[in-house]
């Protein structure tokens, strides 16, 4: 893992070091080129002020004063005549000579370079032309000995050394801390991953900001505590599953052991296996409505949909149901706009339908009246189911669609419930994409209300 910070710091380090290289070099050799280039103006000005008392007096006097005035300057003055014959000089050197004798055919009255080859030569120089009344009469030459700029310019080199030198420690540093802060995090993602995919998903991954790296730290924390919510209830489910078989099956083995072993009078006999054949019918609801769950879990659970006329659907749910609340004196109304259409699953609409309407009978009270109304509201179809029957308390309606919830266990047992028929509902109606809603009240009913997209495809 230490290899990520080390591969983003040895990149950083070579794009920062490459680029503080390139600044250097072009900082420096501007610096030693402009401060050459101020030499030589220096030079060329000092020249064309000779020049100009010169020129008022040509005399080897004067000629004398200027070479003496500059004997005792870092700079170095060579006076000729036109023949470029030497009248005065600063100098001892005889190299200078060589400077004298190159070509100068038409030196400009502001003067001339004629060397700034400050690299090899010793000297730099320049040339200003002295003139009487428009004639040409000779040359100032001036020289600077470039052991001064040779110096100068290792002292700022040493300067740039030292400079470069801060600025690599520096930037080393910068980077050690940068790549370590940018690695970091992903570490710390890689150990928390590692660590769910042990099945630990207690990880926490602090925030770190609301860039890439801080999106992916909160995705890898929504996962965990989507699987640790997924294990939790997975557990959960597989308990109340061994608790819910296990009430049906001690009933069955209890009476299934009396009926075997006493002498019963043929009355008592059929009451006891009645109730064994009640409790096997529960339990191969319970496992019929599991196995429902589990395909729907599974995703293997296939709907196809098909256009439905909603008012021959309802006529025919209605047709079939009135029994069912006619045994219970109870009354089921159905109210469907005629030309209604919706996409959906026939029977698994049916299956929605019936388990909605299997509670209103179970829930409600003799002479109860439970109504469907179908409407449509813009472009969604809307489905209400309401019963007049016994309601649900407020604090229970947040639970009343998962599994194996019932909100009174002992009565509701006694009804046939195994507390997975609205869990059914709820996924079947997310498959279809709709969405459903509950409100009731106690003692005054109950009205679940089904929300499906109409006209799509
Ligand atoms: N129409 C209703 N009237 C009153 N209570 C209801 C109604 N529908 C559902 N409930 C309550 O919600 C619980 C869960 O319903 P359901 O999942 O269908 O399980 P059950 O197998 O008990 O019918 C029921 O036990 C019941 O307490
Ligand atoms: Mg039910």
């Amino acid at each position: 893992m230490k290899n990520l910070s080390l591969k983003l710091g040895l990149l950083f380090f070579l794009i920062l070091f490459g680029l503080e290289t390139f600044t250097f070099f072009f900082l420096h050799s501007t610096l030693v080129e402009s401060r050459v280039e101020e030499e030589l103006i220096a030079l060329q000005t000092r020249g064309n002020s000779h020049r100009a008392i010169l020129e008022r007096h040509f005399e080897n006097d004067t000629i004398s004063h200027v070479a003496l005035m500059e004997s005792e300057a870092n700079t170095d003055v060579v006076i000729t005549n036109i023949n470029k014959d030497i009248l005065g000089s600063s100098v001892k050197s005889s190299i200078i000579q060589e400077y004298i004798d190159r070509p100068n055919p038409s030196v400009p009255r502001e003067g001339q370079t004629i060397g700034d080859n400050w690299r090899d030569e010793d000297y730099i120089s320049t040339v200003s032309p002295i003139e009487q009344k428009g004639q040409l009469i000779g040359y100032v030459y001036m020289f600077q000995d470039t052991a001064w700029i040779q110096s100068l310019i290792s002292r700022l080199n040493e300067q740039f050394l030292l400079a470069g030198f801060i600025a690599v420690i520096f930037t080393i540093t910068i980077i050690i801390f940068l790549s370590k802060a940018l690695a970091k995090p992903l570490i710390k993602m890689k150990e928390a991953t590692s660590q769910i995919s042990k099945g630990d998903f207690s990880v926490s991954l602090p925030k770190t900001g609301d860039d890439e790296l801080g999106d992916l730290a909160q995705s890898i924390q929504l996962l965990a505590n989507d699987l640790s919510y997924l294990k939790e209830e997975r557990s959960e489910f597989l308990s109340s599953i061994s608790h819910e078989l296990r009430t049906p099956l001690t009933y069955i083995k209890g009476y299934a052991d009396i009926v075997q072993k006493r002498n019963l009078t043929a009355e008592e006999r059929n009451q006891y296996l009645t109730i064994i054949l009640e409790e096997t019918n529960r339990l191969s609801d319970m496992v019929k409505n599991l196995f429902d769950l589990a395909k729907i879990d599974k995703n293997s659970f296939d709907i196809h949909k098909t256009p439905i006329d909603l008012h021959d659907f309802m006529r025919k749910i209605e047709a079939k149901f009135t029994p069912a609340f006619m045994d219970k004196k109870m009354i089921l109304e159905v109210n469907c706009p005629e030309a209604i259409q919706l996409n959906a699953d026939a029977s698994r609409l049916e299956q929605i339908i019936f388990n909605l309407l299997d509670n209103s009978i179970k829930y409600s009270s003799p002479d109860g009246k439970t109504a469907i109304t179908v409407s449509r509201h813009n472009k969604n179809i809307i489905i209400r189911i309401k019963d007049n029957g016994k309601g649900i308390p407020e604090h229970e309606l947040p639970y009343i669609f998962n599994r194996f919830y019932r909100v009174d266990k002992s009565r509701t047992r006694a009804l046939g419930g195994t507390g997975l028929g609205l869990a059914i509902v709820k996924e079947l109606i997310h498959a279809h994409g709709g969405t459903i809603t509950v409100k009731s009240k106690e003692n005054i009913g109950t009205e679940f209300d089904m929300v499906f997209k109409g006209d799509d495809g």
